[in-house]
């Protein structure tokens, strides 16, 4: 039996030796391994976790209090319910949409072009980013994406999000529109929030034409200096998915959050939806949030002047600004024309200074 790798690139792989920090084999993980340690290499979730004397199962089959904890943790305002879906982002994002055909029974849905959403069929019909393109013909979901430019200006987002509308306006029947709030790494983290009343007029089509406004949080969840972006914003969406950061990279898992009534629509589940540890992880992982969130916020103003949008983890700025290091892992050179650097929310001072010293051209 033969080990095949996705990229084929085993030969290029290396063995983990060390990690600290930000840091893993002498390289500084300025990608957070794929967005989900928050906290870099740092081991005290996992220690925590390593306690629990359970063992292990999920809730599609049994009840534990933490359940019902982590419901408390992560709840927010209007987004009350808490669906543990699964173990990535793409089940996140598919339940959300399943939801909202159980809530109006309509079945298309509106997006933004090159948006990834997911690796999975649906998933990755949704936004159709680049990498998905040879899988156009498999297709059957009724999407409409709204086109969005590869290289755009650093812009605002609520220029973004006054586009979404105008566009949303011309379709007809829709059951959701899905979109990142805050858009990340397939657009180059070059929206910059400005206003906290962007997305106000969007939701109140929505709510006027019984379309669910489903949030995309999967990258952006815990990274953005609060638990969500969404609580930058004056408005919620109906539904919200969370994967990548919520277990800080110790073990997969997803959910969605939003209206109770939505969520009870909802008919079935997988395997391991709401499986215990990651609800542990989970439960651990917020509470060290809370502690952290504004070392990230601190280092967004002492060192935001270097970078073209900052918020929370996300640091970009255009490649031209940017010179290659080998010691460094990040997206160098991206089609957006945008480098993005996402660290983790503990990032120590001389950490940063090095990552500076050795990237920024000044
Ligand atoms: C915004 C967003 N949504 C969904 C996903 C899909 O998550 P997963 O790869 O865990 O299925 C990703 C993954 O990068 C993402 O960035």
């Amino acid at each position: 039996m033969t080990w095949v790798n996705r990229y084929n690139a085993k030969e290029n792989l290396q063995t983990v030796t060390k990690t600290k920090g930000p840091w893993i084999n002498g390289k500084f993980d300025a990608r957070m391994s794929g967005g989900c340690n928050i906290f870099g290499y740092d081991t005290t979730i996992w220690e925590n976790v390593k306690k629990q004397d359970l063992f292990m199962f999920s809730t599609a089959e049994y009840k534990a209090d933490q359940y019902e904890e982590l419901a408390k943790l992560l709840k927010y305002k209007s987004l009350n319910g808490v669906y543990y879906s699964g173990s990535s982002g793409s089940d996140a994002v598919e339940t959300a949409v399943r939801i909202a055909f159980d809530v109006n029974k309509k079945n298309k849905i509106v997006s933004r072009q090159s948006t990834w959403h997911g690796g999975t069929i649906l998933s990755s019909s949704l936004g159709n980013h680049r990498y998905f393109k040879n899988y156009e013909s498999m297709y059957t979901t009724n999407v409409v994406r709204k086109p969005m430019p590869d290289n755009p200006p650093y812009t605002n987002l609520s220029e973004l999000v006054a586009s979404d509308l105008e566009f949303l306006k011309q379709q007809k029947d829709v059951s959701a529109f899905i979109c990142e709030p805050l858009p990340t790494w397939s657009h180059g983290f070059k929206y910059k929030f400005d206003r906290p009343d962007c997305y106000n007029e969007l939701k109140q089509y929505c709510n006027d034409n019984e379309i669910v406004l489903i949030f995309d949080e999967v990258m952006t969840g815990f990274k953005t200096g609060k638990r969500y972006f969404t609580e930058y914003l004056d408005i919620e969406p109906d539904l919200l998915c969370l994967s990548k950061g919520i277990t800080a990279g110790v073990i997969p898992f997803s959910t969605v959050i939003g209206r109770t009534d939505y969520l009870e629509k909802l008919q079935h589940g997988h395997t391991w939806s709401g499986h215990y540890l990651g609800v542990v992880a989970a439960i651990e992982t917020v509470k060290q949030v809370n502690k952290w969130q504004s070392n990230i916020l601190d280092m967004n103003k002492q060192y935001g002047h270097y970078f073209d949008n900052v918020l929370g983890c996300f640091f970009s700025t255009d490649t031209k600004n940017i010179r290659f290091s080998d010691k460094i892992i990040y997206v160098y050179k991206n089609i957006t024309g945008a480098t993005v650097f996402t660290l983790p929310l503990n990032i120590q001072k001389e950490d940063f200074d090095f990552l500076i010293k050795e990237v920024i051209i000044q």
